[in-house]
């Protein structure tokens, strides 16, 4: 190449690059700017060049330099046009999302209630002693308080109230809903809030969800509790569920019961529905268990401040996340999915 006219080489260079047309910019700075570029190696022959005509080589080269640069400009451009307009470019969407499937079932029963003169509250899901267990006819030291798999809170307990404790069931609402209403009925209050145990495994997850409900006036009978079963288990579930309730133990409700709902993937009849003979694949006699309920005890009423020779009432609890994979038909292997953030599972629902 030194054999060649220095300027004469920058002239070529100069036409060559009017002739770069299919080219993308990027390897077009590569070719011509690049560490063992055209231009690098042209300049360089700077030392070829005679002394009267280094003043004309110099201006060639920044000939050849702006040349360079607005090539490269104006292939960015083009470049930039296209994009402008390629209407054949899907569009970005953006990624809608939902409510988490348990803020679903909330709202869902929540507005059930409602519908039916419930008044929704929240209490705190980190009480004391006595609104969790001692207000509720469990008094300190009473076995009944073990089936709570309980955490308590690492502070100084109050003289009255005792310790804190993370709520282990939302039963908490009870006497709080009492003392809120100045111990006056009526009172239909749900009360939804998370709940904690000491339990974790493919069925259990130390934080779940309950609804509570109480309903306290004069003459509030098990007739009253049924109906109100009945009503949400066809609400809840569609129309047909029916609810049962069955003879059981809790230290704040007398009598008490537990209570189940009938199988919605079978009608309740326990067998699948194509005259196989076979057993429902969802339960496995037409019912599902899903919590408690009863006729307030009236050492409960006595906290709350109410004369239980005057009133009565009925209360019912249970968990957020069975009574929803219920409605689902779901039977999810591992319970603890609905908390792992997994989008791929909650994106189902
Ligand atoms: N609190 C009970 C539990 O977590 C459920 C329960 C049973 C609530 C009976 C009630 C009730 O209101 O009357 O196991």
């Amino acid at each position: 190449m030194s054999q060649q006219d220095p300027i004469k080489q920058c002239q070529d260079l100069l036409k060559q690059i009017e002739q770069e047309t299919n080219i993308k910019a990027e390897d077009l700075r590569i070719k011509y700017l690049g560490k063992s570029g055209l231009f690098k190696n042209v300049s360089a022959m700077i030392k070829d060049v005679p002394n009267d005509q280094k003043k004309l080589f110099g201006q060639t080269l920044n000939q050849l330099k702006n040349k360079i640069e607005e090539k490269l400009v104006s292939l960015e451009n083009s470049k930039q046009d296209q994009e402008k307009i390629d209407l054949t470019l899907p569009g970005k969407k953006d990624k809608v999302g939902h409510l988490h499937p348990i803020s679903q079932a909330i709202e869902e029963i929540s507005q059930i209630f409602e519908k039916i003169g419930f008044n929704r509250v929240r209490y705190p899901e980190v009480d004391f002693d006595y609104y969790v267990f001692e207000a509720l006819n469990m008094p300190k030291n009473h076995p009944a308080r073990d089936e709570w798999e309980t955490f308590f809170v690492d502070t100084k307990p109050d003289y009255k109230l005792g310790k804190m404790v993370l709520t282990t069931h939302t039963s908490n609402g009870q006497v709080r809903e009492m003392e809120r209403l100045k111990s006056k009925p009526p009172i239909r209050m749900i009360n939804v809030a998370r709940t904690y145990r000491r339990q974790s495994d493919a069925t259990h997850t130390q934080m779940f969800h309950q609804f509570e409900g109480l309903v306290v006036d004069k003459g509030i009978n098990i007739q009253n509790l049924k109906g109100t079963l009945d009503y949400f288990a066809e609400s809840f579930y569609g129309p047909g569920t029916k609810s049962r309730i069955r003879p059981f133990h809790f230290k704040f409700t007398e009598p008490s019961f537990e209570v189940d709902f009938s199988c919605h993937i079978c009608g309740g009849t326990g067998k699948r529905d194509d005259q196989s003979g076979e057993n429902c694949r969802f339960c496995k006699s037409g019912w599902h268990e899903v919590g408690g309920a009863g006729m307030v005890h009236p050492n409960v009423l006595k906290a709350g401040g109410i004369d239980p020779d005057v009133y009565t009432g009925f209360a019912f609890g249970w968990g957020v996340e069975r009574t929803y994979t219920l409605k689902k038909g779901l039977n999810i292997d591992d319970i603890r999915l609905f908390y792992s953030g997994n989008l791929e599972f909650l994106e189902q629902f």
